[in-house]
Order: C-alpha cells, then sequence, then structure tokens
C-alpha cells in the first residue's frame, strides 16, 4: 500500500525511473497547438484589465472587442445595472440554498416570464447550460439510444457521455443532415430515443432546419433536445412587426422555426444575450417535476448569485421595451461585416447573417500569426485553434453586439483586407467543400 507519510522520496524516484508521464504526454500531444498558443498568444487566456464601451485593454493596448456573447450588449445597459443594488438590498449577495430547499420568488417570476416569452408549457432555470446536459440528458436518456449531432457543442457531448456512463447508447449523425437521423432512427430498435443537437451553431453561425430534424424526431417517436444558447435572446418568432430578419422578441429557435414544442425540449442560457449567469429548460410540467427531483444541480449545486437573478429580470424589461430595436442595430451592424467580407473576398462559413462570423485560415499552422496580426490591429477575437476545431476549419471567430460600433467593424474590416492580401485567409471559393469537413 503506497504510505504518504513517504511521498517525498517515493514519488519522485518512481516518476524518475519510468522517466514518462503517459498520461500528461498524450494530452500535450493532442492539445499542442492549443498549449504553445495559450502559453504566448496575447489573444489567449488574457488578463482584461480595463473595458470601456466594447473597447478592452489588454496590458496597454485597447482593442475591439469581437469575441463576446454579450449580443445585446445587457451587460453594459444603463437600466439592467441599475436594477441589482435595489436586490441585493432585499436578498443579500447570495441565497447559498440549493433550489430543493428554497428558492427566493426571483425564480419564480423569472421561470413565468421565461415560459411566456419563449411560449413553453413550463420552464426550470438552473445556473449553467453545462449544469443542465451533465444532468438532464442521462435522466432523459436513461437506458435508451441517445442520437447526437456529430459536431454538437462539447458540454452537450460530455452529457451524453455521462449517460453513456449510466447506460445509454449513443450514435453519431451527421452535421445538418436530418436524412441521415432519419436512417439511424429507422434500423433501432430501442424505444426510448433521445436527439441531441444544437440550435444556432456557435461557430459557423447558422441554425439547424429544426422543423425537418423535429419531423423525423416525431416520426420516429423520439425526444428532440435542442441547445440554442446562440439564440436565445436574438432570434424569435417571424411576424410582420419585425425589425430584422432575425425576428421578434429573441424567443428562441423553436419560435423562429414556427415550431411547437411537441417532442421538442429547448435549452438555453442567460449567459448570452442576457449577459447573466443563469440557464433553463423549456419544457411540459410533468418534465419539470421530474427534474425537480432527479437532476442533481437542483438537488445539491447551489443557486446563481443574486445579481443574476435581478439581472434577468431586468433584462426582460428591457427586451420586451427595446430589444427589437436592439437586435435590428445588431444584424445591421453584423450585415456591415458580412458586405465587408464578401466585398473583399473572405470566406465564412456563415449563411445566416447571424452575429456569429467565422473566418477560416487558409493554413492551420499560420494561427499564431493571424493571431498577433489582429491584436496588434487592434481587432480582439476568439482564436480557433486545433483540437477546438478540426484542422481545416482553424481560424478565428468575431461576434457582434449591439454596444459594437460601425468604426469598430470597418476597423476589422481593414484588418481582414490585410490578412487577405497576405494570402493567410480563404476566398469564398476556396472554402467550399472543406467547411464542415473533418480532419
Ligand atoms: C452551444 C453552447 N452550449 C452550452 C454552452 C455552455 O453554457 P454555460 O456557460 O451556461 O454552461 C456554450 C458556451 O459557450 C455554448 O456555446
Amino acid at each position: 500500500m503506497y504510505d504518504v507519510r513517504d511521498s517525498s522520496t517515493r514519488a519522485p524516484r518512481s516518476v524518475a525511473a519510468r522517466g514518462r508521464k503517459p498520461w500528461l504526454e498524450r494530452w500535450l500531444e493532442t492539445c499542442r497547438d492549443l498549449s504553445d498558443l495559450s502559453a504566448s498568444h496575447p489573444m489567449m487566456d488574457a488578463v482584461i484589465e480595463e473595458i470601456d464601451g466594447r473597447m478592452i485593454r489588454v496590458g496597454d493596448r485597447w482593442l475591439a472587442d469581437f469575441a463576446s456573447c454579450n449580443y445585446l450588449g445587457f451587460d453594459l445597459d444603463r437600466d439592467i445595472i441599475d436594477a441589482v443594488p435595489t436586490a441585493l438590498e432585499a436578498w443579500g449577495t447570495h441565497p447559498s440554498w440549493s433550489r430543493l430547499l428554497g428558492s427566493p420568488v426571483l425564480y419564480e417570476q423569472i421561470e413565468e416570464r421565461l415560459t411566456a416569452l419563449v411560449g413553453s408549457e413550463d420552464s426550470l432555470v438552473l445556473p449553467t447550460i453545462t449544469h443542465i446536459h451533465m444532468s438532464v440528458i442521462p435522466v432523459l436518456a436513461a437506458s435508451g439510444t441517445i442520437f447526437l449531432d456529430e459536431r454538437a457543442h462539447k458540454t452537450i457531448y460530455d452529457g451524453c457521455q455521462a449517460a453513456k456512463a449510466r447506460g445509454a447508447a449513443v450514435r453519431r449523425f451527421r452535421f445538418e443532415d436530418p436524412d441521415h437521423l432519419d436512417e439511424l432512427m429507422s434500423v433501432e430498435r430501442d424505444p426510448t430515443r433521445l436527439v441531441c443537437m444544437d440550435g444556432v451553431n456557435s461557430m459557423t453561425g447558422n441554425p439547424p432546419d429544426l422543423g425537418a430534424f423535429a419531423a423525423v424526431a416525431r416520426r420516429h417517436g423520439a425526444l428532440l433536445y435542442v441547445d440554442d444558447a446562440h439564440g436565445f435572446g436574438v432570434i424569435g418568432e417571424r411576424g410582420p412587426g419585425e425589425t430584422s430578419p432575425y425576428g421578434i422578441g429573441g424567443n428562441s429557435i423553436v419560435r423562429h422555426a414556427g415550431e411547437s414544442y411537441d417532442n421538442i425540449v429547448l435549452v438555453a442560457g442567460f449567459s448570452k444575450a442576457y449577459s447573466s449567469l443563469l440557464a433553463f429548460i423549456a419544457c411540459p410540467t410533468e418534465i419539470k417535476q421530474m427534474l425537480k427531483v432527479a437532476a442533481s444541480p437542483y438537488l445539491y449545486s447551489g443557486p446563481s448569485p443574486v445579481a443574476s437573478l435581478a439581472t434577468v429580470l431586468a433584462g426582460f424589461d428591457v427586451n420586451q421595451r427595446r430589444g427589437d430595436e436592439l437586435r435590428a442595430r445588431l444584424h445591421a451592424l453584423t450585415i456591415r461585416l458580412l458586405d465587408g467580407m464578401s466585398r473583399i473576398g473572405v470566406a465564412t462559413p456563415n449563411r445566416s447573417g447571424l452575429p456569429i462570423v467565422e473566418v477560416p485560415l487558409r493554413d492551420h499552422r499560420r494561427i499564431d500569426e493571424v493571431g498577433r496580426f489582429l491584436f496588434d490591429a487592434g481587432v480582439y477575437v476568439t482564436l480557433a485553434a486545433y483540437p477546438l476545431v478540426p484542422k481545416a476549419e482553424v481560424g478565428f471567430r468575431m461576434q457582434l453586439t449591439s454596444a459594437n460600433t460601425e468604426a469598430e467593424v470597418d476597423g476589422a474590416l481593414d484588418a481582414l483586407e490585410a490578412l487577405a492580401a497576405r494570402g493567410l485567409l480563404r476566398a469564398p471559393d476556396d472554402a467550399i467543400g472543406v467547411l464542415g469537413a473533418r480532419d
């Protein structure tokens, strides 16, 4: 048996004897591009010392921020900021009961308003989407079969792995391919079926054809579980009063697609468009009641801070009063960027006009150089290095928010044009047939 008292002498000797740490080496090799970048690149693992609108300061350099998910600019909204002190006075900083023990009435108010906004039968809020995927997917899948989008967000994938460890089977269907899902389900004999996929994709910026996937799921008696982290607050139901093709109210992908919630549960969060720390599952009351005793975060995790609950409630008010105006601005800024890119001949997989614009590189090995160029040009983006994305898709992602300015977008376009002139970016023709391929 290992003797802890002897650890100072025994552990180093045994490591030296073997001379290797295979568990560590394997990961360092797989993540080499990413870990090299994180260790040295100013645009990774950065310390942001100050913000001014959507400008951020890293060291002594000010950059325009295109890496935030605060799509509606609620993080900077005066009406929302001002809602926090009153809530803190009433509730203190943090109600550290688990939700099963007791929830401040703010939760009831949030769930009521959320259910009305998205138009579902009911809803349940928990701190993060990750909590929801890790706890709810295993409950809904039980020992049945999960059909998982092969490009699903890592947190959905992890939730499916947790379900697998508890006896579920996992089959993967091709990205954006409802026919492949149909084929797999047609030969599946397991009667318990759950389909897990993204709504608006966090890299391509495109929504799936939800109607087609919902039809396949219904035809095969499956429940469709959709994570619309990036669509909630941005896209909503279509209608005559809409101020942009994003639709009205930001009530997410099910409403945007004109779908019903039959056989669909919607998962999304407030940590992107609403700039707050809270997430939800919109589902029938029967599922909500079951999750209250079966989903571990409801029973065992701490709750969201009061400031987050207050900013979600204030966010609903601002969304109702000015949301469509903010979405119209967000749409206009995004189109300014996309039109500019097509004018200068830079490819992106974005075909939706939503504010997530991925820019793939011609050569994945030049990510460091491209990132440094953008940093020096004052443009802050999310670098997407291997293995975060397949090698064929290595590049960077730009996200727009309604708090960005036209001048910031034009500055980013100048930087893209300079990168394109050096042959580092793909032209629209190069991209066809490459994006979406796995390496
Ligand atoms: C599609 C998607 N799902 C889930 C998450 C994780 O959300 P949370 O931070 O609420 O766990 C993200 C965050 O980037 C995401 O993009």
